[in-house]
């Protein structure tokens, strides 16, 4: 179950429970409950006509929320390139669990519906009624109030979940105990895990909905922090996850960073960096991972470049780039790229010659 899911994630990472940023249940309230995984699609508890499902009705009222949400990869969760680029090479019953995660979407995946992708009624429907943090004194709905909502553990029904065991189908038949996406088992280690807010803290919007993310051009670049220095022969760069609460990158197995230090005329002498996961395959039928180069929140990893290892003229710029990679491969070569979508995303990009880069030891 979800909560007892977020609980173990808690206890393994040595968080007491009672520092928790949010209240952590022994049991989900009913109104969440759907087991851990995406094992199952989410039931709102009305018919697929219900005025209660469709976001562009919830817009009369609050115009600015569905306006913000719209633009959002929540909107976009079902029919965003990157996305339908995987899914529609090998359709899988359990990616649509999280990707348009209602019951009432999943009866025809090429509707309006479905095409909402995690829409309002994914967070906020359950067993017939709204569903929110608190109720509003103007508010004109039967809403269930709960405390929990919107909190980690609520996130986590999405964005913590381990590898999957699948059937014929592509319908998950149970879950291994491998991580897959583990967001909020980093933040939960990390030195955000207490903030009040959790993860409305960075994700919170001017109308709460936008949830921007490693798509949205600032949040990247605030996430990270790159500097470098001279000392003696040798570069000193460090990559610091500076502003996120969880490790960078996050999320999707594919998601990556490449750190790249090189001088134009010798690119064969170019330093390279990953940062990433890479899996294998498990007795239990997922994947483990065996290499992890992910940067967890408020740390730094630090890498000393031999100038002379780069080779080129000594009064030759050195270019410096960081590169953020959507998909598994940044060359996508043989497999149809629809349009719209961008495989990658530089970060970082700097250029200067060694002899005007500050001394290390002046910092
Ligand atoms: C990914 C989950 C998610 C989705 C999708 C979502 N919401 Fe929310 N919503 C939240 C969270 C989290 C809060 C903040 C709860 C709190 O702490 O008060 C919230 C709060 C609200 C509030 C309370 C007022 C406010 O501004 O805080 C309204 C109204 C609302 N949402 C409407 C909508 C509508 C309409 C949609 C669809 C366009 C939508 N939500 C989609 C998670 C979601
Ligand atoms: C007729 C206008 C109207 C419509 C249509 C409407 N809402 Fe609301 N909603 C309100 C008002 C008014 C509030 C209270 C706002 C406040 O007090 O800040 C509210 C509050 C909420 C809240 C916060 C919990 C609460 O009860 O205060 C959520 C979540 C929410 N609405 C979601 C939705 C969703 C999802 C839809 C579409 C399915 C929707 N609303 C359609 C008027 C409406
Ligand atoms: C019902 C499932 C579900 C829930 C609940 C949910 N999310 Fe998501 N979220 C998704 C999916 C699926 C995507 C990816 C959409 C895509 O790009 O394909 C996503 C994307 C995001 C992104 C954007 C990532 C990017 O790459 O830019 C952020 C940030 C995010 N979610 C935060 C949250 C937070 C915070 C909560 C809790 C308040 C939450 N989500 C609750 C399913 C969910
Ligand atoms: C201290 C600020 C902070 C907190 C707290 C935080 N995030 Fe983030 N998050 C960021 C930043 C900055 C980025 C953009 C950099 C990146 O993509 O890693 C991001 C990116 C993401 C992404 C994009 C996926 C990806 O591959 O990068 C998701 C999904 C996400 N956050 C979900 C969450 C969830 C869920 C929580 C709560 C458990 C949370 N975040 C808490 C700052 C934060
Ligand atoms: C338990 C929920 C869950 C399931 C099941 C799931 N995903 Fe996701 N997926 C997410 C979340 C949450 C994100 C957002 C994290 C991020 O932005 O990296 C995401 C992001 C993605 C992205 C990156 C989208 C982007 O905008 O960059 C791809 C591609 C993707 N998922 C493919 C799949 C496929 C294919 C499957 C089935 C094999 C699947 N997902 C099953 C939750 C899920």
């Amino acid at each position: 179950m979800k909560s007892a899911a977020a609980l173990i994630v808690l206890a393994a990472c040595g968080v007491p429970a009672g520092n928790a940023p949010a209240p952590v249940r022994e049991a989900p309230p009913a109104w969440q409950a759907r087991p851990a995984g995406g094992t199952h699609a989410i039931d709102p508890g009305v018919r697929a006509d219900h005025d209660l499902l469709d976001a562009r009705g919830c817009a009369s009222c609050h115009a600015a929320i569905v306006d913000e949400w719209s633009k959002s990869r929540h909107a976009l969760a079902w029919t965003n390139g990157i996305f339908q680029r995987e899914y529609s090479a090998r359709p899988q019953a359990w990616c649509v669990n999280c990707h348009a995660p209602l019951a009432t979407q999943q009866t025809n995946l090429d509707g309006t519906h479905a095409a909402q992708g995690v829409d309002c009624a994914t967070c906020h429907v359950r067993a017939g009624k709204l569903v929110s943090a608190q109720r509003g004194a103007t508010s004109p709905h039967d809403t269930i109030a709960d405390a929990s909502f919107g909190t980690p553990a609520f996130c986590a029904d999405c964005h913590q979940f381990t590898f999957p065991v699948l059937d014929e189908h592509g319908a998950a038949t149970a879950m291994t105990r491998h991580p897959m996406q583990t967001t909020v088992a980093s933040f939960a280690a990390g030195p955000f895990a207490r903030e009040r807010d959790g993860c409305m803290t960075c994700h919170g919007s001017k109308h709460g909905h936008a949830f921007a993310g490693a798509h949205d051009r600032s949040m990247r670049e605030a996430a990270v922090e790159v500097t470098w220095c001279r000392r003696d022969g040798s570069l000193d760069v460090r990559v610091e996850n500076a502003a996120a609460g969880h490790s960078v990158p996050t999320g999707d197995i594919h998601r990556h960073m490449y750190l790249r230090v090189w001088r134009s005329s010798a690119p064969e002498a170019m330093f390279q960096a990953f940062f990433g996961r890479r899996f294998e395959p498990a007795a239990d039928g997922g994947k483990h991972t065996v290499w992890d180069s992910t940067i967890a929140p408020g740390d730094t990893k630090r890498f000393d470049i031999g100038v002379a290892s780069l080779r080129g003229d000594d009064d030759e710029p050195v270019n410096l780039e960081l590169v953020y990679v959507f998909i598994e491969n940044e060359f996508p070569r043989g497999q149809a790229v629809p349009e719209r979508i961008d495989p990658t995303a530089s970060i970082v990009r700097r250029r200067t010659s060694v002899t005007e880069l500050a001394s290390c030891a002046a910092r």
